[in-house]
């Protein structure tokens, strides 16, 4: 072996998708497609290069600065590979937000990057499905995001023990934390530290509290955590004054989706990006081996400011690999679901014979919803011709 050999691993984080692989990937993609187009969801896309600035300015300081990988063009432009679909889909509505119908209903399936350690669901290049309404207000559109998640899940078989759907409004969350005395300024703190609750220490976390509040204050929000009496119903009386729509959607998504579907109101969720200004929401799994977040999303009705244009929204990006990893834990896919179509593979004779295959036998069979591979190795044992047949699986017809 020569040692200037370079190394044919893909690029760290990134994956190669061997056909069978890429079978897989499509058959989950094409079933996403299926069941949004059913509820008339239209697919768009926009380019993997966007403009740095956009993802600074909205995605937040962890994919908008550390996971970004972004360079600068030959006109000196700080270009990104889209760390996410969200800003430039608000780029897109801007663009042609005259002409546009609304509500939109659309949805995409982008490669995204990002420069984070990778490991299990997590890689730098990953698929990632975006489903999001944009200009219908908090209400119905909110209900209809969480409404759809949960669709994806039950289409591949997923039941209600196998998943849990977390749901909160930051709105709420905010007017809880200004109730019990935090400022204006250490608000974006305290929502940190809450995304990042279940990655620390107990102790971690008190002591990130300590720094920007009082004991009382602190204990507070521990007992929010645990869902004490005393907290809850403050947190009740915040919802009812202030958010009613949140608590109609609470009661939506038991009548509606409760027999078939875990949710759970949990009042410390956030999530990491900081453009959501209302609902949010997350979905676990619920397996021992799996046990973490699998996708989310929320609403975001700021977000097209940034383009000079206002319209309200609500969406989720759902990964492929996470998503993917929940299949198998929970043996929801098998090679026969990502079974191609039958195959016969024709195995001409002679020269005319392979004319006579590409002229007449292709057409004859593809119409009857077969597909055809001609073996045009005429020189080899004809024994051998049909026994690569048969270890592929595929029914061998000789052609005279
Ligand atoms: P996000 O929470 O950053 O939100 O990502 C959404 C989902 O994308 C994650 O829950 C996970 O399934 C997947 N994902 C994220 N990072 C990775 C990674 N490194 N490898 C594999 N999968 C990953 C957003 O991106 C929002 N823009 C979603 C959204 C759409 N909100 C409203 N509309």
């Amino acid at each position: 072996m020569q040692n200037n050999q370079l190394p044919t691993a893909p690029y760290k984080g990134t994956s190669d998708f061997l056909p069978d692989e890429l079978s897989e990937r499509n058959y989950i993609f094409n079933k996403w497609r299926q069941v949004l187009s059913e509820l008339n969801y239209q697919e768009y896309e926009t380019s993997v290069l966007e403009m740095s600035e956009v993802f600074k300015i909205k995605s937040g300081e962890e994919l908008g600065s550390t996971q970004i990988y972004s360079f600068l063009d030959k006109s000196n432009r700080q270009i990104a590979l889209r760390p996410e679909q969200t800003p430039s889909l608000a780029r897109l509505v801007s663009n042609n937000f005259g002409e546009l119908k609304y509500p939109l209903r659309w949805f995409s399936i982008p490669n995204c990057f990002r420069y984070e350690q990778p490991q299990r669901g997590r890689r730098r290049e990953f698929w990632q499905l975006n489903v999001d309404i944009i200009g219908s207000e908090e209400g119905w559109a909110d209900f209809e995001s969480i409404y759809l998640a949960t669709k994806l899940m039950t289409a591949f078989g997923a039941k209600k023990q196998d998943y849990v759907v977390y749901y909160n409004h930051r709105g709420v969350l905010q007017s809880f934390l200004k109730e019990i005395g935090i400022g204006d300024e250490s608000l974006k703190q305290v929502f940190h530290i809450l995304d990042n609750w279940a990655k620390m220490g107990e102790s971690e976390n008190e002591a990130e509290l300590s720094k920007i509040m009082d004991d009382k204050a602190k204990n507070q929000i521990l007992c929010l955590l645990e869902g004490m009496n005393r907290e809850m119903d403050l947190w009740d009386d915040i919802v009812e004054d202030e958010f009613p729509a949140f608590s109609e959607l609470g009661d939506r998504l038991s009548s509606i989706l409760g027999s078939t579907v875990d949710l759970q109101l949990n009042p410390a969720l956030v999530r990491g990006l900081t453009y959501y200004t209302g609902m949010v929401f997350e979905v676990f799994d619920t397996d021992p081996v799996n046990n973490r977040s699998l996708f989310g999303g929320g609403r975001y009705d700021n977000l097209l400011d940034l383009y000079g244009k206002q319209a309200s929204a609500v969406g989720f990006g759902m990964g492929q690999v996470p998503f993917t990893d929940f299949l198998h834990t929970h043996n929801l896919i098998s090679k026969d679901d990502v079974a191609t179509r039958p195959t016969t593979v024709l195995i001409p004779l002679t020269n005319e014979a392979v004319q006579k295959c590409y002229a007449e036998k292709i057409p004859e069979l593809v119409s009857s919803g077969v597909a055809v591979e001609i073996d045009l190795d005429l020189s080899r044992a004809l024994n051998k011709r049909r026994e690569s047949a048969f270890k592929k699986g595929f029914e061998a017809v000789e052609i005279e």
